[in-house]
């Protein structure tokens, strides 16, 4: 991970100052660097000798910042990996460029990786994710939206690049095909995981740790899994307020909602699917070898969903 970090140093490389600014506040700013992590462990787990895996964990930790710029912005995020974000800081225009910077460099280093079925996966996932931006900005201030549709958008917006992660690095240590169908499966299940976390921590998780702001999703009126947990399960009165928090989005409810998170069963409903995510993710993984590699891939599904940051 550390030959990771020092080579996306280096690829941030630019002759227009205000793009390594940018990007450096948000790379410099941290993270958790998960995503990468996939794509390493992933080929470790075939025994990979080479350094394409470094470059591909680049791209995708670049692809992933992108999201993070763009998302920020329609987000109207404040806080990102305990600082300001970047439009804060620097403005949403500059932020919109820099992530199409990124985005851009990432296509450069792949194709520098010259892989065509992982140059594929990747152009793939990247797409997914804006549709997945896309289809929940439409799914913004409805409460009518399914479990299926709120599943749908947390397979495209953030499932979709763990899966490819995961099944990028197998394909770079050229593993069987049936070995790269287990990683995928993994990365699938384990994004999702993540994401449904997220979505928890965004009502629940501490600041301090998450380095984002709380209430986040109830702002823009994102009927995320706990919010349609109460609806569902909730009493009439409680499915009312948080009916009425999505469709009108801002910060007024927050606490009334908090109040019907906490009295209802929506977290740890919205835990145990996160649960069931990470055990499935687990099942082909325990076929592998016995490995660190592996091992640290059963630990990472475990974390996704006992994280506090
Ligand atoms: C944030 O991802 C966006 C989501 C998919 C929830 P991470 O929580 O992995 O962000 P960093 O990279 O660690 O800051
Ligand atoms: C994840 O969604 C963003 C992407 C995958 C692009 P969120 O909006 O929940 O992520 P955070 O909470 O801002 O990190
Ligand atoms: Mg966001
Ligand atoms: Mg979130």
């Amino acid at each position: 991970m550390k030959s990771v970090d020092a080579l996306i140093e280096r690829r941030l490389s630019s002759d227009v100052p205000l793009v390594r600014r940018i990007a450096e506040h948000i790379i410099g700013g941290g993270g958790k660097r998960l995503r990468p992590a996939l794509v390493i462990l992933s080929a470790g787990c075939f025994g990979y000798r080479g350094t394409a895996h470094h470059e591909l964990a680049a791209v995708v930790e670049f692809i992933h910042t992108a999201t993070l710029l763009h998302d920020d912005i329609v987000d109207e995020s404040d806080l990102r990996r305990g600082a300001q974000t970047a439009n804060a800081r620097f403005g949403n225009a500059p932020s919109v460029l820099v992530g199409d910077f990124l985005y851009s460099r990432a296509f450069q280093m792949m194709v520098s990786v010259g892989n065509m079925r992982v140059m594929s996966i990747l152009a793939d996932a990247t797409n997914s994710i804006a549709e997945g931006e896309v289809l929940q900005l439409i799914n913004a201030r409805n409460a009518a939206v399914s479990e299926e549709d709120y599943l749908a958008v947390v397979r495209r917006k953030t499932a979709k690049l763990f899966e490819a992660a995961a099944g990028i690095g197998a394909i770079i240590a050229g593993a069987s095909l049936e070995d790269e169908c287990l990683l995928s499966h993994y990365g699938l299940h384990v994004g999702t995981a993540f994401q449904l976390i997220d979505d928890v921590l965004d009502y629940c998780g501490d600041s301090e740790e998450t380095g984002k702001s709380l209430g986040d999703d109830l702002s823009e009126g994102k009927p995320t899994l706990p919010l349609l947990r109460v609806i569902q399960n909730g009493t009439r009165e409680q499915a009312t307020l948080v009916r009425h928090a999505i469709e009108t989005g801002g910060r007024a409810d927050f606490e009334p909602v908090m109040q019907a998170i906490r009295d209802t069963d929506a977290i740890q409903y919205t835990r145990e699917k996160a649960q069931s995510e990470a055990s499935l993710a687990c099942v082909g993984i325990e076929r592998l070898k016995e490995s660190p590699y592996r091992n640290s891939l059963l630990e990472l599904a475990k974390f996704a969903v006992n994280r506090n940051h």
